[in-house]
């Protein structure tokens, strides 16, 4: 039936209607020409009011074809005042832990539906591999079988049910595919990646977002070797459609068919953008409010025909019958809204993912903090009070949309500083300065323009250390029995062509780590901060070091508790730290090899290694064993490790298995991740692990571009991170 609706109405459409609803626009701008002029089947960034506005508009359409509306609910419906703002994706991450992270997204479906929102965004595949880049933070970090994991689990909590569960939203894979292999960390730069290397690491978290049913995929607006992403006909439809069975939705990136004209300059005219587009299989078009003339035209002059502009709509429309929008338009519920928005369960939740986020990197015994006696914290840093910094991008402080109040309701967050003032006990001390500040936006000195007339984003200064700061954090630093410095970046260093020069620490925050290490306080530096920062030496010899990246609104509360040892350390590093911005790329899985792996001045080891964290005690790994170690190219190959926890607190331990192929037809990672299991290891006791590797998921990726797994020698290395230091080894062969 769905079928025969599809062809029904797209029989009664005009190609003007056709091509309306090819068009998503931008909610903010004027809703009468996009709904009763470009006829657009889409809007996306939108509001209550415009929302009532919209289906208003539409009721005075002549076909009434509702619009589905769309959203960036990233981490969160973040632009919705009160709505959760969870942990960004890389903090996400950090808990390794999928069923969390479908969570996660369940929530962010039911309060985005809740408001009218049928599609988001969401998740992020990209691969992070240069830490400069700006949208590090939206990612799930570097490993392809971890983004895999954690982006399935976020997809299916996204669609619920499936589509036609008023509570689920479409998701959307992004960026498909290489957005994240930049020149120099620059955003949507030309990605510099054959398709051997596409489809060796950055193509698989694609193809299991495929498998799982993702309803649409969201390209990239880089170009690759030439071609940009919105005309690659080789990724788009053979790759996409024809090789994975992708029947789903295509959307744009914002304007990518217009950069195609104004950007990158690979076609003359709208007309021949919009051909390009639709012939490469494109169907949503993210605002490009020219495509409608520039597509009918393209038409006229022969570059399409309208049967390419049916297939395209037919997709659109049936997208709209399956989520039932005929039937129940889906606009907001202001009953459910007041159930659901914020609610406590999703509160608790969100509390949870914080707790489940935080890798403790450094530990000389400081933490957790001593329970006896009154003492004396300082709470120090611009990050250790700073709303926007903690929720990170996407969360509607950012500015991107314009309705949404300034900052978010301040009581819904808390904040380090909040955090602790809560948790210790009555007798002891919290006190507070800033300390620094980090930057401030001054207008590009080249001009307010690129030479093309697009206007050119403010740059981000860095302020300077102020002494009179300092010297207040400093003296309250003096006087603490510890001090809490809570340092990272902001959302002016983050986001979307918001990618940084340098990895460290900006503005007065390395004074101020510096002076407050010179006081001799036991110093714990906590990172509030979008991606890994290079470290100065005064806080590599800290006491401790917490990485928390955005950990969301209740963020705060997580570190307090975790400072004060009411709950256990478990997040996992998802991505390397550098030690220095010219290590990039650092990222673990890098083709092995001594030669090219180290600079004359500085390693190539990371600062914290992807998989790295501590817990308040130690796990030890031993015994690792392989049942049968000849293992057929169908078989699964099955080993045991002990695990024995040494100290007196509990440990939730991750252990990784990575996988490496000893000789390989072609120059190959020295190791991968292929599996992990969390495991609760109880204070003073061991456990016997079971693990299990497929033998199938030993490929790699031949010269030819063929996904194989080549038979012969094995190694599987178990342990508590990537580094080959911490691995154990057993060796078998797939035959
Ligand atoms: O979803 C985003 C995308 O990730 C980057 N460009 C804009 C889109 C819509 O806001």
């Amino acid at each position: 039936p769905t079928t025969e609706r599809v062809e029904d109405l797209l029989g009664r459409m005009t190609l003007p209607e056709k091509v309306g609803q090819m068009l998503q626009l931008d909610a903010r701008q004027d809703l009468g020409e996009i709904v009763l002029e470009k006829l657009a089947g889409s809007i996306l960034h939108t509001s209550p009011a415009k929302l009532v506005e919209a289906a208003e508009l539409v009721a005075r359409t002549r076909l009434r074809i509702p619009l589905i509306t769309a959203e960036d609910c990233i981490h969160g419906h973040g632009f919705w005042p009160g709505a959760t703002v969870f942990p960004t994706q890389l903090a996400m991450a950090a808990t390794w832990d999928p069923e969390l992270v479908e969570k996660v997204a369940r929530i962010t479906a039911i309060e985005a539906a809740a408001t009218g929102i049928h599609w988001t965004f969401s998740p992020v595949l990209c691969i992070a591999r240069d830490l400069r880049w700006g949208r590090v933070d939206e990612t799930f970090g570097e490993d392809p079988y971890l983004i895999g994991e954690l982006g399935a689990a976020m997809i299916r909590g996204y669609q619920g049910g499936g589509l036609t569960d008023p509570t689920a939203i479409l998701a959307t894979a992004k960026h498909f595919a290489g957005y994240s292999e930049t020149q120099g960390g620059r955003d949507a730069s030309e990605a510099d990646i054959s398709r051997r290397k596409l489809r060796s690491w950055f193509l698989p978290p694609f193809e299991r977002a495929a498998q799982e049913g993702c309803a649409v995929f969201m390209l990239g607006y880089q170009s690759m070797d030439g071609v940009p992403i919105t005309a690659n006909k080789w990724l788009l439809n053979d790759v996409l459609k024809d090789e994975w069975g992708f029947t789903g939705t295509l959307v744009t990136d914002w304007d990518n068919v217009g950069r195609m004209v104004w950007e990158q300059k690979v076609c003359a005219d709208y007309a021949e953008a919009a051909a390009a587009a639709v012939k490469a299989g494109n169907d949503v078009v993210m605002v490009t409010p020219a495509f409608f003339e520039g597509a009918q035209e393209a038409i006229r002059r022969g570059l399409l025909t309208e049967n390419d502009i049916d297939a395209a709509v037919r997709r659109i429309l049936r997208l709209k019958f399956e989520l039932g929008l005929f039937e129940n338009p889906r606009t907001p519920d202001a009953e459910r809204q007041r159930a659901v928005i914020g609610a406590p369960a999703h509160t608790e939740l969100n509390l949870e993912v914080a707790r489940r986020s935080l890798v403790l990197l450094r530990n000389d015994g400081v933490l957790p903090l001593p329970s006896g006696g009154s003492r004396r914290i300082a709470v120090l840093g611009p990050n250790a009070h700073d709303v926007s910094a903690q929720l990170g991008d996407w969360a509607g402080n950012s500015g991107q949309v314009d309705w949404m109040p300034d900052g978010h309701p301040r009581e819904l967050t808390s904040t380090v500083l909040d955090g602790l003032l809560k948790a210790v006990p009555a007798d002891w001390e919290v006190v507070h300065e800033p300390g620094a500040e980090i930057v401030r936006l001054v207008p590009d000195p080249d001009g307010e323009t690129f030479p093309d007339g697009q206007p050119r984003p403010a740059i981000a200064q860095p302020i300077p250390a102020s002494p009179l700061r300092l010297t207040a954090a400093t003296a309250a630093a003096e006087q603490a029995d510890y001090a809490v410095v809570v340092v990272g970046d902001t959302v002016d260093l983050t986001g979307e062509g918001k990618s940084t020069a340098t990895l460290e620490l900006q503005g007065g925050q390395i004074a101020l780590l510096d002076a407050v290490a010179a006081t001799g306080t036991p110093m714990i530096v906590v990172l509030i901060d979008s991606k890994p920062h290079v470290l100065p030496p005064s806080a590599l010899e800290a006491s401790a070091i917490i990485q928390a990246f955005n950990p969301g609104m209740r963020g705060g509360q997580a570190i307090a508790e975790l400072l004060l040892g009411l709950i256990e350390p478990t997040g996992r590093m998802p991505i390397s730290a550098a030690r220095h911005a010219g290590q990039q790329p650092i990222y673990y899985n890098q083709l092995r090899g001594q030669h090219g792996t180290r600079y004359a001045d500085l390693t190539q080891d990371p600062l914290f290694a992807f998989g790295e964290g501590l817990s308040y005690t130690t796990v030890v790994y031993d015994g690792l064993t392989i049942g049968e170690p000849d293992v057929p190219a169908d078989g699964v190959v099955r080993a045991t490790v002990r695990l024995t926890n040494t100290g007196t607190r509990p440990a939730l331990e991750t252990v990784q298995v990575y996988v490496s192929d000893l000789v390989t037809s072609v120059t190959w990672a020295a190791r991968e991740l292929k599996a992990y299991r969390q495991v609760s290891v109880p204070a003073g006791e061991s456990v016997t692990v079971e693990l299990e590797v497929p033998a199938s998921v030993c490929t790699l990726v031949d010269a030819d571009g063929r996904r194989v797994v080549e038979a012969g020698d094995f190694e599987l290395l178990v342990g508590p991170d990537s580094r080959p230091s911490s691995l154990h080894s057993a060796k078998f062969r797939i035959s």
